[in-house]
């Protein structure tokens, strides 16, 4: 079973383009191991809980819980309408979510990983965490990212985090598929090696924040928000669930044990590796129990910017995916959004570009092959592939590019790298347009002593448009589904990719009427 999550996005606010884009990745790769053939368990949701959703409710006067709800539906409706096929739905509020954080916080204190101290020391309320020297800057102050800063002295519970450090930078070390790609790795290490890890303040008092799961074995406290929102990932995968619980089997899902089952894979951004998802997360799993073997792999992707800016209410140069959805239609906002960014890396959203990539790539290269591919059959071989006839180096070239860009296509895949994975599907676009204008078909057609050189001619372009439409169904479900009816073949998407050879569109096949699956954006024409 392959197993993948996201981070749960706060609803303090609404969804911007970085959170559309963390979960279309997420998308894409579930859709991709399912073409692979593999089981699929794709977990996303919300982070409900908090001192910022406490604040922002507080702020408009109505409770936290009705507040995280409103927000709540602006998120899983966006999800809705960019087609995100998700399993599990995580929110942090649900009774399931919170029996397990409780239960886990009872075993982890009988296990003596938890204690009670008093400190004094600097409390970040944007960052909901207590700072340290090292969080203050060259100047020796917290700088504004920190938010306000307010010094306070309050009794806690702490987790022993420094116990499980020395364990954690072996592991980290030894692993290379903890945190991808390695050079987040080495920002992890990096910081590993900078700080003797200090234990971690899991509870908040009640009286300063309420809008939290409460510590079962000390009921003025509630949990911090980190410690029960990274919980999510083995909660809603049903780790110590009741019987009869509405949640999956969570053996099935994580590996045990001694089992090769490969790890879950947590795709985030580069924002929450340290200390969140680098740190605290495997240091809680290994006080739980859990072996090396059980860690997850941590999948880290950049920030889209604004002009080389950080998106920020305050600099008012959100992007709002929903709006765009709307003015430019899924597809160009799904592939915009794996297309011009390298996974790992940031990359600046720019809607020109968005138009731009989509016109030249999918309306004019992949919609101007399918289009030609079905309109010349139907003119010159009477609506039918066939596949019989001779064939020249011409078509040895186009079937040897397709096997060279399905191959790089997987590899792309395999390494998260979905826009070498479009750019190969596009190379292959690109040589059969090439091989259209070389061969002319609509020349050839004029004259029936060449029937059977156009028939072939266009039997290839056909299967190409086929296989395209199968490589490119992770990134756009729709569109890959409009191309399989306009070929008339009812079961190509069903295909698994190690199926996918060439002869899916067998000799005789009847093909369908062409219709623009990809219409051109015309600038002009959005308002
Ligand atoms: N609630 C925490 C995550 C808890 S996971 C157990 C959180 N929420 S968030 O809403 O602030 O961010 C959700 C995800 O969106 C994070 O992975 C974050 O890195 C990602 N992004 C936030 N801004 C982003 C961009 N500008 N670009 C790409 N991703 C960005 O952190």
């Amino acid at each position: 079973m392959f197993f993948i999550t996201t981070a749960i996005d706060y609803t303090n606010g609404a969804p911007h383009i970085g959170h559309a884009y963390e979960k279309v990745l997420t998308d894409v790769v579930a859709r991709y191991r399912r073409l692979c053939g593999e089981e699929v368990y794709f977990l996303t949701g919300v982070d409900q809980h908090g001192q910022k959703v406490q604040q922002t409710a507080e702020k408009e006067g109505i409770h936290p819980a009705t507040f995280a709800k409103k927000k709540t539906k602006l998120f899983s409706n966006l999800w809705k309408k960019l087609g995100l096929q998700y399993d599990g739905w995580a929110e942090t509020t649900d009774d399931l979510h919170k029996a397990c954080v409780q239960a886990i916080l009872t075993d982890l204190k009988d296990r003596g990983e938890l204690y009670k101290k008093a400190y004094k020391g600097f409390y970040s309320v944007r960052q909901e965490q207590f700072l340290t020297d090292r969080d203050r800057n060259e100047a020796g102050e917290f700088g504004a990212e920190w938010g306000e800063v307010v010094e306070i002295e309050e009794e806690n519970w702490y987790f022993r985090l420094s116990d499980h450090a020395a364990w954690l930078t072996e592991f980290a070390a030894n692993n290379p598929d903890f945190v991808i790609p390695g050079f987040r790795r080495n920002e992890l290490l990096g910081a590993l090696d900078r700080s003797g890890e200090m234990d971690l303040c899991i509870s908040r008092p009640k009286e300063r924040l309420r809008w939290g799961i409460e510590i079962p074995f000390d009921t003025d406290y509630v949990t911090y928000v980190w410690f029960d929102a990274l919980i999510n990932y083995i909660s809603f995968a049903g780790y110590r669930a009741k019987d009869g619980a509405a949640l999956p089997d969570f053996t099935k899902l994580w590996p045990q044990p001694g089992s090769t089952t490969g790890r879950p894979v947590h795709v985030i951004g580069k924002d929450i590796l340290v200390p969140a998802h680098g740190i605290y997360w495997p240091c809680m799993l290994h006080a739980m129990g859990f072996s090396d073997e059980q860690m997850p792999t941590i999948l880290v992707h950049g920030w889209w910017n604004i002009r080389g800016e950080k998106m920020s209410k305050s600099l008012g140069n959100v992007v709002d995916p929903d709006e765009l959805a709307d003015k430019f239609g899924v597809d160009a906002l799904r592939y915009y959004l794996v297309r011009d960014i390298t996974t790992g890396k940031d990359s600046d959203f720019d809607l020109d570009r968005l138009v731009m990539l989509y016109n030249q790539e999918l309306a004019n290269e992949l919609g101007n092959l399918c289009n030609r591919a079905l309109n010349m059959t139907a003119r010159f071989s009477g609506g039918v592939v066939k596949t019989g006839g001779e064939i020249t180096s011409e078509e040895l070239d186009l079937q040897a590019s397709l096997a060279t860009v399905t191959a790089d296509y997987r590899a792309a895949m395999n390494a998260f790298d979905i826009a070498e994975a479009l750019k190969a599907i596009n190379r292959h676009v690109t040589h059969c347009n090439a091989y259209t204008e070389r061969n002319k078909p609509w020349e050839l057609g004029k004259d029936p002593a060449n029937r059977s050189r156009v028939e072939t001619v266009l039997a290839h372009l056909a299967e190409s448009v086929a296989h395209c439409a199968v490589l490119l169904s992770p990134v756009l479900p729709e569109p890959a589904e409009r191309l399989a009816a306009q070929l008339k073949l009812d079961q190509l998407l069903s295909l698994k990719l190690a199926d996918l050879k060439w002869g899916v569109i067998p000799d005789g096949h009847e093909t369908g009427k062409p219709k623009p699956v990809f219409p051109k954006i015309i600038i002009e024409e959005i308002v």
